[in-house]
């Protein structure tokens, strides 16, 4: 029950006006206290006037105690004038134990006889001293036993107490319908739409339709509605790309199958009697065994991600030289400049293969960007090492990156803005970069041409240049 709202609500409802009532209460019990008293001063003071209607200010006995017995009180003392004290009174059973001058007693004084009547009172006699009404007197003085008082007092509190629990509990339940209505309604419904959604999130009709009519309730629902919308897009997405994945692994399997007959076929050019077919040959041999390769890496990437490099020491010069011969054979019309401008037999540490269509991916869409501007388009490729890092820059003097490709770069498929491209050149390459520890940048893009640069840690991607080489041979040499 407290577990709910609603069950809060009401248990704090009831509790607040509790305390708001109990507030009110104090000052309420000192007041009825303060009328008590004032009303028996009243009482005694008509009661000690008939006396003046006696010779002597004398009465009967009997008489007496009828008018003090009237007035609820045993003993009454008025003053007029400083001169006459006009007495009434009856024998008392016990001392005076308490006297309280209403004339001038404060708020919290009074509060606190109130409180302690209430706590420490019982049989006692006490006496209150007050001004007589009407300038009847300069002062009336009763005496009374205090058990009425405190047994009235006794009642009238209960009495305020359960009214205050019958409005707190009146209050609390229209506060629990209202709360009901306004906030349970909405959330109910909330919550059976976000089950209704996960069981059946590919349904449009379980994406949730702002209804409420507050605000904080419909924004939520609103939001709501477009994650769920968003969702949905997004998984339909997700699947759409396994299916694509699917696929890809189909074709990757047959055109694995083709290029190897392929590849065996071209084994045999190598024996043409034409010097030409016999110099291409080997070129073609090596493309044909990369897109096997590459049939493979995709065929394992659908099982899990793209396989981890395999770290060999690698010719970087050579490989450059690989990738442009590959463009240069693939387009033969090539208007392109390359220059490999990376200081022969540099060698590095790196997975040849996936080193290799990296740069072949970036060469590539340079080259592309600069197809529709035959004139100065030049590809140039670099290799810079400084401490800790080593740096494979790949610039061209092309039209440099449309915006959308650079707002979704190297995302796969968002980034592609060539016609016929997939867009995922840039995805793959970052990834395999990624997977040798290091980061491929776009180092700068203007309209005067791009830089991609591939940074790789030098802990993996080690520089030996010739230099090198020959300094350790002249060292070796020396400790010999
Ligand atoms: N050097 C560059 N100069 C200008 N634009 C480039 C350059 N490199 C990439 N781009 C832009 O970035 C986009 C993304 O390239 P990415 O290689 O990822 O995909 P793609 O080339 O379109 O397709 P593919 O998957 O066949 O490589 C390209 O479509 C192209 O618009
Ligand atoms: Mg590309």
């Amino acid at each position: 029950m407290f577990n709910s709202l609603a069950g809060r609500v009401l248990a704090l409802t009831v509790i607040f006006v509790m305390v708001a009532e109990i507030l009110i209460f104090v000052p309420t019990v000192a007041r009825f206290r303060v009328d008590y008293l004032q009303e028996r001063l009243e009482r005694a003071q008509i009661a000690s006037l008939s006396i003046l209607a006696t010779p002597n200010d004398m009465i009967h006995p009997e008489l007496e105690q009828e008018l003090l017995a009237n007035a609820g009180v045993t003993n009454i003392v008025l003053r007029r004038d400083f001169m006459r004290e006009l007495v009434l009174s009856a024998p008392m059973q016990s001392m005076i134990s308490e006297t309280y001058d209403l004339r001038d007693a404060g708020p919290i004084m009074l509060i606190r006889d109130a409180l302690d009547l209430l706590v420490t009172g019982g049989d006692r006699m006490i006496r209150t001293i007050g001004l007589p009404v009407q300038g009847g007197g300069t002062a009336i003085e009763i005496t009374l036993p205090e058990t009425p008082m405190r047994e009235a007092l006794i009642r009238y509190g209960i009495r305020i107490l359960g009214l205050s629990l019958l409005i707190s509990i009146i209050t609390a339940s229209l506060l629990l319908i209202t709360v009901k209505r306004f906030i349970g309604g909405p959330i109910t419904r909330v919550v059976a739409n976000m089950a209704a959604f996960r069981d059946d999130f590919q349904n449009p009709e379980r994406v949730i339709r702002p209804e409420s009519t507050l605000r904080e309730f419909r924004s939520a629902e609103q939001a709501m509605s477009e994650m769920q919308t968003h969702l949905m897009a997004a998984i339909k997405e997700k699947d759409r790309l396994a299916a694509l994945g699917e696929a890809v692994a189909k074709i990757s399997h047959d055109l694995r199958n083709m290029l190897t007959t392929a590849t065996l076929m071209a084994d045999r050019l190598e024996g043409s009697a034409d010097p030409t077919v016999r110099r291409t040959a080997p070129k073609l041999i090596n493309s044909l065994d990369r897109a096997v390769n590459l049939c493979e890496s995709t065929l394992s990437f659908g099982k899990a991600e793209e396989a981890s490099p395999e770290p060999r020491i690698v010719d970087l010069h050579s490989l450059v030289s690989d990738v442009f011969d590959a463009e240069l054979l693939e387009r033969e019309d090539c208007f392109v400049e390359y220059t490999n401008a990376v200081i022969q037999k540099t060698r590095i540490e790196a997975d040849p293969e996936q080193l290799y269509r990296i740069l072949l991916n970036l060469v590539r869409n340079a080259r592309q960007a600069m197809e529709a501007q035959p004139d100065n388009s030049k590809i140039t490729i670099g290799c810079q090492a400084s401490t800790g890092e080593t740096c494979i820059t790949i610039t061209d003097t092309g039209p440099g990156l449309p915006t959308k490709a650079i707002e979704h770069l190297f995302k796969p498929f968002q980034g592609g803005q060539r016609r016929g491209g997939s867009g995922l050149g840039l995805a793959i390459s970052a990834e395999l970069v990624r997977g040798h520890g290091g980061r491929l940048e776009l180092h700068e893009t203007t309209t005067a041409g791009t830089t991609f640069r591939i940074v790789l840690p030098a802990r993996d991607l080690r520089v030996v240049t010739d230099t090198d080489i020959s300094r350790l041979q002249t060292r070796m040499g020396g400790d010999r």
